[in-house]
């Protein structure tokens, strides 16, 4: 018989949830910058429209210049008088950059948003100096060649950059200036190094591997971790899906290979503190993660600026694998400290723009809207049970995932679950131990719809449905979760 049920306790936790897991990132790449987030015809070059959507979102920290882009990019070349900066070829997306926008651009287009900067810097085409030069531009409050530069090009303040990738997807032969675990792991080292002597404050991010199933993967987190393991406070994870294949189920049940690769990766970190006897522990970075297939193999002209490239249309069925790709960071929400959906508008993105035209929430966005809004606080330590399913690529696949999130400074209880049956509509039962004056306020759910449903310019069908939450009697609600459907339901503590 089909049934799940969750129990947890308000004292038992598993972590408190970072609030940049709800992080994104912004490539120069298509149209994510030019047509994306920035249009000269905005005020400041901006687009409104977009930082709205991103602001009902509540992004707190994106990800930026790259991806690939970054391993081929000057930093120099986007900085200073906008007519003098030079068009570049640029190599990862076979485009031209204007690099019309650049660092300060960004950093006061972050400002505008409210989130932070995470910058990557170039270790593929370049190293240690330039990493440090860049830290000097942005963080030194003057007096200095690149500080005084920094004030020159009218920001007089330091932008207080915390957050630094080292590099991007070193690991992978498609990558401009590819390594070897070796050869990262040292310049990854004397990079940081540099980098934290320019200003000790900022925190590093190293590279671990571009997804859970390189030929590598293990042995470069290792490797690059014992090299460069006192210098660095996260190693980054990316994991893309896709259901090129077409089967359904092992598509719905992506999220536990999330699992089990966050997990992998959290055994190297704690390997490699225990070998070094080293009182420092690292965190996890998921620096880019979503669904992406529906573009692949996609023509646009070679070398034109800002082309419209990976520009997936999502479904009803992505969305409910973006929901429980982000149930599976808040369950390891002790370790995931950072997370940056890949990307955030136009390219593989939860928000699309038409240049010059409108703007519209894909089908993603909600799940993802839902998780940043309702899914702060601290998630509790479950008792889950769920009757199970084999697929192609996976066995014991729960039928419902499901996980509870408190928020104790407002008194606030979500319980998220997604039902991954293809036709059943599976009952639920959520037992909530010491939550004594929690009244339910709403049950938000996305579900009925077509899986190849999207949300397109001209209309947007796939969007969420409020009802009212069911009543909680002796600790105890019970409901029936509909086949394929994402639910969150929201209580309150009564004041
Ligand atoms: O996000 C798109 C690309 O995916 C990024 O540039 C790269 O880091 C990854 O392979």
């Amino acid at each position: 018989m089909k049934k799940a049920s969750l129990l947890v306790c308000s004292d038992y936790k598993i972590g408190e949830v970072d609030k940049f897991v709800f992080g994104s990132f912004i490539e120069h790449l298509g149209r994510a910058v030019y047509g994306g987030i920035y249009e000269p015809a905005h005020k400041n070059g901006f687009r409104r429209d977009v930082i709205d959507l991103i602001k009902q979102i509540d992004v707190p920290i994106v990800r930026y210049p790259g991806g690939n882009f970054v391993s081929g990019y000057n930093w120099e070349d986007g900085a200073g008088p906008v007519q003098n900066r030079p068009k570049r070829l640029e190599l990862a997306w076979e485009s031209t950059e204007t690099n019309e926008f650049g660092t300060n651009e960004f950093v006061k287009w972050c400002r505008e948003v409210g989130c932070e900067p995470l910058m990557a810097v170039n270790l593929g085409t370049r190293g240690p100096d330039e990493a440090r030069n860049l830290v000097e531009y942005c963080n030194h409050p003057g007096g200095t060649y690149w500080s005084d530069l920094r004030i020159s090009h009218g920001y007089k303040n330091p932008h207080g950059i915390k957050y630094w990738c080292l590099g991007n997807e070193m690991d992978g032969d498609w990558q401009m200036g590819h390594k070897t675990p070796l050869e990262y792991g040292r310049i990854a080292n004397e990079t940081a190094k540099l980098m934290k002597m320019t200003d000790n404050s900022i925190k590093l991010v190293l590279c671990g591997s571009s997804s859970g199933r390189t030929r590598t993967f293990g042995e470069w987190e290792t490797t690059v971790l014992d090299l460069a393991y006192d210098k660095v406070d996260y190693i980054s994870l990316h994991q893309y899906f896709g259901n090129s294949d077409g089967d359904l189920r092992s598509f719905l049940a992506k999220g536990t290979e999330l699992d089990r690769y966050i997990e992998t990766v959290i055994a190297c970190c704690d390997f490699m503190q225990g070998k070094r006897h080293s009182r420092h522990h690292i965190d996890l970075s998921v620096d880019e993660w979503n669904v992406w297939y529906h573009s692949h193999g996609a023509k646009f002209e070679k070398w034109s600026t800002a082309p419209s490239i990976l520009e997936d249309i999502y479904n009803f069925a992505d969305a409910l694998v973006v929901g429980s790709m982000l149930l599976s960071l808040l369950r390891h929400c002790d370790r995931v400290k950072i997370a940056c959906m890949a990307q955030l508008v136009n390219v593989i993105a939860p928000i699309m723009t038409e240049t010059g035209g409108g703007v519209w929430a894909q089908t993603i966005f909600y799940p993802y809207m839902h998780a940043s809004r309702y899914g702060r606080g601290s998630v509790l330590l479950p008792k889950a049970e769920s009757s199970t399913h084999e697929t192609k690529d996976f066995t014991q696949v729960p039928d419902i995932d499901s996980l509870a999130v408190c928020d104790d400074e407002k008194g606030e209880l979500t319980v998220f679950a997604i039902n991954r049956d293809l036709s059943d509509s599976i009952p639920f039962t959520v037992k909530l131990i010491d939550f004594p004056d929690y009244a339910p306020i709403e049950h938000i759910e996305m579900s009925g719809y077509d899986l190849t449903a999207v949300n397109t310019a001209n209309s947007s069908p796939v969007k969420p449905k409020t009802q009212k939450a069911p009543a909680v009697e002796s600790n105890v609600f019970s409901v029936k979760l509909n086949p394929l459907s994402w639910n969150v339901f929201r209580f309150k503590k009564a004041t």
